[in-house]
């Protein structure tokens, strides 16, 4: 995708060092961070520099390969690079194909982390074609989180259908919910949109049912970051309320996701690890103030705690159709398991 004009990738690899879009300091500053070593590598999936199913599963690859390049004892690597995030099966999938390959040559492990990334980026653009025919012209879209291009490597999950849907010429309206603690819609997913020309605006995200019950929302699109083989889906925490609102207001909820997120390892969404975070998240917020400077504030009761799960599951049953880079199928173990074949 273009920023002022230019090209950029969320994640790149080049010459043993991983290029990341810095997203802690979107949407106030646009920056790349360098990470030149495994240990940075993981340290920077950690702290959220990059965010997104995909786009840690592609940055989780090239830590794989670094460790490779630095002749890091591999297994020790491959477990510090697990240890950064639990949720998102696209970094378990990714450390453990270029880990395979590395068992052949440092060689193969970087073409197939490079090998990787490229097909995020092809399946996030699958995703948009196969998805693009359920926005009509004129549609109003919810979304959650960031399931856009800074979500992956290029295109995004949920966004794509949406960004493909506006280049082909469709008026598309989008909702963000602002997806506290962090904020991934406020700031990074009405980022995207700016950036792309996309009318939108951001909603509390309490405000769900008040925009359904008025006829304001077409369809919710939400990406994934881990999905059970019965078709039950983890995203981030708040997706499932929306799930049920859709289902109330009987309106249709999608679910946009390549097959790296599929786990058919794993029966059923009561059996994902469900990544819980610092209570400081939802404790303090971060932004510039009126000269510009970042500022940290706390924005709660001092001394009460806070619980900051950051995931939910959406059961199958609430889920119209999942977007993957194959076609729309139902959340279902049979259509799950052809579509991984
Ligand atoms: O910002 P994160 O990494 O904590 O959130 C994960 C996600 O990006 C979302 O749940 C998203 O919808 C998955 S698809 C990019």
């Amino acid at each position: 995708m273009k920023v002022a004009g230019k090209d950029y990738l969320t994640v790149r690899f080049d010459e043993g060092v991983v290029y990341l879009i810095d997203q802690n300091r979107l949407p106030f500053a646009f920056a790349i961070r360098e990470c030149k070593q495994c240990e940075d590598s993981c340290a920077a999936i950690r702290d959220m520099t990059v965010r997104g199913a995909g786009a840690i599963g592609a940055a989780a690859g090239f830590a794989m390969a670094q460790a490779f390049v630095a002749d890091d004892d591999p297994v020790a690597a491959a477990e510090r690079i697990r240890a950064t995030r639990p949720t998102a099966r696209d970094l378990f999938y990714a450390v453990e194909c270029v880990f395979s390959a590395g068992q052949v040559s440092v060689q193969a492990a970087v073409d197939e982390a490079q090998r990787l990334a490229r097909a995020n980026t092809e399946a996030a653009r699958g995703i948009g074609i196969f998805g693009e025919p359920l926005i009509s012209d004129g549609a109003r879209v919810l979304t959650h989180c960031n399931a856009g291009w800074l979500g992956f490597v290029d295109y995004g999950s949920a966004l794509s259908p949406v960004y493909m849907a506006h280049r082909g010429g469709k008026q598309v309206f989008v909702y963000a919910d602002e997806t506290r603690p962090r904020s991934q819609g406020a700031r990074l997913t009405a980022w995207e949109l700016a950036n792309e020309g996309i009318e939108h605006t951001i909603v509390p995200d309490n405000a769900g049912a008040y925009l359904m019950s008025k006829g304001l929302i077409d369809l919710v699109i939400v990406g994934a970051d881990r999905i059970a083989a019965n078709g039950d889906v983890a995203n981030k925490i708040g997706t499932f309320e929306k799930a049920i609102l859709a289902r109330h207001f009987g309106i249709p909820f999608f679910v946009a996701a390549p097959r790296s997120t599929f786990d058919p390892e794993t029966p059923t969404g009561a059996d994902i690890i469900i990544e819980e975070r610092s209570a400081d998240e939802v404790h303090y917020q971060t932004g510039p103030d009126q000269d510009g400077r970042i500022q940290t504030i706390r924005v709660t009761n001092p001394g009460s705690d806070a619980f900051n799960p950051a995931f939910d599951v959406t059961p199958a049953e609430f889920i119209t159709g999942i977007i993957t880079e194959k076609g729309i199928i139902k959340p279902d173990n049979h259509a799950i398991a052809a579509v991984l074949r």
